[in-house]
């Protein structure tokens, strides 16, 4: 990884027509479950970030045969289950990818290590490892589930699971497992989060029932159920599609579209978020690619206001926080983000680092322990000053997100460990620079 950091300075409008790339979520899923499969998945437009790279890796390891034939386009050999690795399973920085891989396995008699970098040892992982010993798994790991750790997979009893926070990490991990129990699983969510899982499933021939009901959504997969091997189309990230997007916005005199965008309505809460704040964000040539809604997404600079982001809209933009803060930080009057405890358990504490990033860079805010307060500038007297070295302890939307202010605010903005933005974002420096932005 790159140790010196990266620097963002004010210029002209940005201006241009770029591709998003793929879907982090997807990517780890098409992986994954390409790998459990019998049969040959071919898989189109897939993210090559560090994370997916490990969740790749971490497949072979489990016995599948994983290739790449072309830029994004890769092939993975399913042998219809996994077998024992011999060695570490490495996930780098990526939750989803251990999270999603120690439900897989978890179904299967042999043991596997897991570890991962700094970050990804410090985050919990008892959320998933809860369910999974309810079913059967057993586990052995460092002080409160941290990784590194030793899962031993076996034969699993039937779960009826109700998610206890909103994670598609821990719905997913408990359904992988259910496909290896006899009897299956049942997750149950009081809100709704991102269903990728349950779409890929299908797409891989399993029979998935949902049912909206009162109190939650019931997700329920029969046990016995064998994965096809099949083709997927991974459309383009959201989460990545709203760097360039908020750049836009907030840069005076800039166009940006971004094309091929997936607008799963249980990822687009951001963009919906932007238009209430004024964003002139516009949705076009939508489409069905894969079992999933894209299209494109055009955002010119808008003078933005502040609002106040409905809690339950938490789960359908979880990763976009940090960037939202920085549109506030541009935008006249408050922005008020509650009911975003989760964000304090991502790649960092990310609501402290974007309450310290935001403090250093002029901005007022308030943090609370499950919200943030951005206070935007009063009559259009923006008060972005900059002029700040961020610490981005190593997450990658953390740096994006500073570089982005940095396009925007009187002095420059400069964030350390840039080269971990690879982890879901290779070639974002690139991109941004086609479109006309000073980031060296
Ligand atoms: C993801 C779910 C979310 C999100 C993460 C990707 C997924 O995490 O923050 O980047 O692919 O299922 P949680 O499930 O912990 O909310």
């Amino acid at each position: 990884m790159t140790s010196a950091g990266l620097t963002a300075k004010r210029g002209g409008p940005l201006r241009g027509r770029v591709r998003a790339p793929g879907d982090k979520s997807i990517s780890h899923r098409a992986l994954i479950l390409g790998a459990l499969a019998q049969g040959v998945t071919e898989i189109e437009g897939l993210l090559e970030g560090d994370d997916v790279l490990r969740t790749a890796q971490a497949m072979r390891s489990f016995g599948a045969g994983v290739e790449q034939l072309g830029p994004g386009r890769w092939r993975v050999e399913g042998r219809g289950g996994f077998s024992e690795p011999s060695d570490v399973i490495d996930c780098g920085n990526a939750g989803t990818g251990v999270r999603l891989i120690m439900g897989a396995m978890a179904g299967f008699d042999f043991a596997a290590t897991f570890t991962g970098d700094e970050s990804l040892r410090g985050r919990p992982m008892r959320r998933v490892l809860g369910p999974l010993g309810q079913m059967g798994a057993t586990w052995t790991g460092r002080s409160n589930g941290r990784l590194p750790l030793t899962l031993q997979g076996g034969n699993l009893a039937y779960l009826s699971y109700r998610l206890p926070e909103p994670s598609a990490q821990v719905k997913s991990a408990v359904l992988l497992a259910g496909l290896q129990a006899p009897a299956g699983a049942q997750v149950i969510e009081p809100e709704a989060t991102r269903d990728h899982t349950e779409r890929m499933l299908r797409a891989f021939g399993a029979v998935v029932q949902v049912e909206d009901r009162p109190d939650g959504r019931y997700i329920t997969l029969a046990g016995g159920q064998k994965l096809t091997g099949t083709k997927v189309r991974v459309p383009g990230d959201p989460s990545s599609a709203a760097f360039p997007l908020v750049a836009a916005l907030v840069t005076p005199g800039s166009e940006v579209t971004v094309e091929g965008v997936l607008l799963n309505e249980l990822r687009t809460g951001l963009f919906t978020t932007l238009q209430e704040m004024g964003g002139d964000l516009v949705i076009s040539n939508v489409r069905e690619e894969g079992g999933e809604q894209v299209g494109d997404v055009t955002a010119r600079h808008s003078p933005l206001k502040g609002v106040s982001v409905p809690p339950e809209r938490a789960p359908a933009m979880i990763d976009e926080y940090p960037i939202l803060a920085v549109a506030a930080a541009f935008a006249e009057g408050s922005t008020i983000m509650r009911g975003i405890g989760e964000m304090r358990v991502k790649e960092s504490d990310r609501i402290a680092l974007m309450a310290h990033g935001l403090t250093a860079c002029g901005v007022g805010v308030e943090e609370e322990p499950e919200g943030l307060i951005v206070i935007g500038s009063v009559r259009g007297n923006h008060p972005v000053a900059g002029g700040a070295r961020v610490t981005t302890k190593g997450d990658h939307r953390i740096a994006m997100s500073h570089l982005i202010m940095g396009l925007a605010s009187d002095e420059p903005v400069s964030v350390d460990e840039p080269g971990m933005i690879a982890t879901s974002f290779p070639g974002f420096e690139p991109l941004m620079r086609g479109l006309g932005a000073d980031i060296s």
